[in-house]
């Protein structure tokens, strides 16, 4: 017993050592200005989790576009100016590491512990799994299962349908999404009573995740009450019957993606209980955005005709022209999803003013951090560095006019072409606009995921009529919680009426 009181008394000793070291920490002549907030140890903790974007651009107009602020006794370098943006991105992970910080979510979030989780290795082995002749496949299987979801022959024609454009959104790509990589019921995508089964196993899947979605954020900052504890643990139990690897494994056109990723985590020694734990865990990072790019792109369609006119009208064309049946989306060439430049423009545009992910790196070793105009500060072992690309470039008044304002062509050149020239202090701009990441973090299923929201959009837009229901109503404001992983999502629900036209 003595020597278990010595322990807990030294454990003590050092945590209050720490404490102190860290409330007494002031700045250096060489670091970042340091902002600690008035409350020791917490800091901006709570400003930081309501809503990062309004509190980071305070701490901008107040200290620059460097800073270090505390939260929850971490201390977070903050970097706002894109030009140096390289210097961060492309860092060698014993420095700058982000592994570490993805750990501690996966298992906040998801129970998931990897050992020798190396997310490096993982995402350059993963990445052939969604690109090239699979890219082919994929698209191919998320067309079918979009026409799976989207016009379920059982539904009658020709009448008005009202829902949440969200909810319409996200269900549908995720659903998608879900069958394409997960695989369906039976082989044949044109089976009817398979294609029935694929519907009502998805939407269930759907369900679960978008109840488990609603908690992740507070999971995340490990701020749930103990009711939502209770309800987020039963959704996974859910999600963990529905994913369990054994029902996966019997099912058809499973993905080479989820194959590759289930022999990986065999690979890393887990028992079939923690794989199916990681399984929830990749169907929320490989789910979790398309459908709310989906519902904003929609929603700006929708509420500015100019741009709704001329995507319909580059649609139109593309499909006249490769003599198709216009508006009847069956296999769409990469060479067709790749002409639509108009689209290209305007989705950039919605991801430009929606998407919102942190780009986190841990400080290994204490560095020096240099800057694209020269300055050159001490980063100190054991900090957090943090990009936030939303504030910069995204919404940079310097590098965008009138940023708040949806401009469907504002990435095209008056020729047509794709407009790639932004500047900052009258430098053109590498990062101009990262809503899939960037560098080591960049996101390895953009292009399946650019060639899925437009068969989407396609689809819809070609097979059913869709209205506001109430054309005046405002573009909802952002979920604030979600600053930080990812798209941003609404703060309400926005109506729609639907019917399928007559073919
Ligand atoms: C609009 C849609 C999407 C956006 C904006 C997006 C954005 C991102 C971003 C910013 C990251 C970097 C996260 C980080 O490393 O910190 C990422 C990672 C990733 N994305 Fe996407 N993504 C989208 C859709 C998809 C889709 C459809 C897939 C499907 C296969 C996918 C697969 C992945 C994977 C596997 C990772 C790596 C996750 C990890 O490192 O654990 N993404 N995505």
């Amino acid at each position: 017993m003595g020597w278990f009181f010595a322990a807990v008394l030294l454990g003590v000793l050092l945590l209050g050592l720490l404490l102190t070291h860290r409330l007494r920490r002031s700045r250096r002549p060489d670091e970042p200005p340091l902002d600690k907030g008035l409350i020791p140890w917490l800091g901006h903790a709570l400003e930081f989790g309501q809503d990062a974007a309004s509190f980071l651009s305070d701490m901008q107009k107040k200290h620059g576009d460097i800073f270090t602020i505390q939260a929850a006794g971490k201390f977070v370098t903050v970097l706002l100016d894109p030009r140096s943006y390289d210097a961060v991105l492309w860092e060698s992970s014993s420095k700058l590491d982000f592994g570490q910080y993805a750990r501690i979510l996966m298992d906040r979030m998801f129970d998931v512990q990897l050992p020798d989780y190396d997310p490096k290795k993982e995402k350059a082995m993963l990445k052939t799994t969604l690109q090239n002749k699979n890219l082919t496949t994929l698209t191919q299987a998320v067309s079918f299962n979009l026409r799976t979801i989207l016009l379920d022959s059982s539904k009658v024609h020709g009448q008005w349908e009202e829902e949440g454009l969200f909810h319409l959104s996200y269900s549908t790509m995720l659903r998608a999404g879900y069958l394409t990589l997960y695989g369906n019921e039976s082989k044949n995508y044109e089976d009817v009573s398979s294609q029935a089964k694929d519907r009502a196993h998805s939407l269930e899947v759907y369900q679960r995740f978008y109840e488990l979605d609603r908690l992740l954020m507070k999971a995340a900052r490990s701020n749930l009450t103990t009711a939502e504890r209770k309800k987020i643990t039963i959704c996974k139990q859910d999600l963990w019957k529905i994913l369990s690897v054994e029902k996966l494994n019997s099912r058809a056109n499973r993905s080479v993606w989820l194959d590759s990723y289930k022999q990986h985590l065999v690979d890393l020694g887990l028992d079939e209980d923690m794989q199916t734990k990681a399984m929830v865990l990749q169907l929320w990072s490989t789910q979790n955005n398309a459908g709310p790019a989906v519902f904003w792109l929609l929603l700006f369609l929708l509420k500015y005709p100019s741009a709704m006119a001329a995507v319909q009208g580059e649609m139109e064309k593309i499909l006249k022209s490769k003599n198709r049946a216009t508006g009847k989306v069956d296999w769409i060439s990469q060479e067709i999803l790749d002409g639509m430049h108009i689209f290209d423009s305007a989705l950039k545009e919605t991801l430009r003013m929606t998407a919102a992910p942190f780009i986190s790196r841990e400080v290994l070793q204490d560095m020096s951090l240099k800057l694209a105009d020269g300055r050159e500060y001490h980063l100190r072992k054991g900090d957090r560095l943090c990009l936030f690309p939303f504030i910069s470039p995204q919404m940079d008044p310097e590098i965008y006019e009138e940023p708040e304002v949806f401009k469907y062509d504002r990435f095209l050149n008056s020729d047509g072409t794709e407009k790639t020239d932004f500047y900052k202090g009258g430098q053109k701009l590498k990062y101009y606009t990262m809503p899939w990441g960037g560098g080591l973090n960049v996101c390895i299923g953009k292009d399946f995921a650019i060639n899925s929201i437009k068969l989407c959009v396609f689809l819809l837009l070609s097979s059913l009529d869709l209205e506001l229901k109430d054309p005046k109503a405002e573009i909802p404001g952002f979920d604030k919680e979600r600053y930080g992983f990812g798209m941003l999502q609404p703060d309400k629900e926005v109506i729609v009426r639907y019917k399928r036209k007559d073919q």
